[in-house]
């Protein structure tokens, strides 16, 4: 089982705890070391890429996606 958790938020972030390695499309490491946990944009709006800034609270981003019941233990695909 993977020590890594990542939480949807009700119409915000991605939470995601645990060790990873977190890089952009170049491969650049970002330095999350020091934070116990990094939420990660979903809505597309924040300044601060791949990070979330709060910047969906402002839109009234809400996301439309919820996980059913019955698909809870998998994943598409
Ligand atoms: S989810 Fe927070 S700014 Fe996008």
């Amino acid at each position: 089982m993977s020590d890594v958790t990542i939480r949807c938020r009700k119409d915000g972030p991605l939470i995601v705890t645990g060790d990873v390695t977190l890089t952009d499309q170049e491969g650049t490491v970002y330095d999350i070391s020091k934070h116990e946990n990094v939420a990660l944009c979903r809505c597309g709006a924040t300044n601060k890429r791949p990070f979330c800034d709060g910047t969906h609270r402002k839109t009234g981003w809400a996301a439309s996606d919820t996980v059913l019941q019955n698909d809870r233990n998998e994943a598409p695909g």
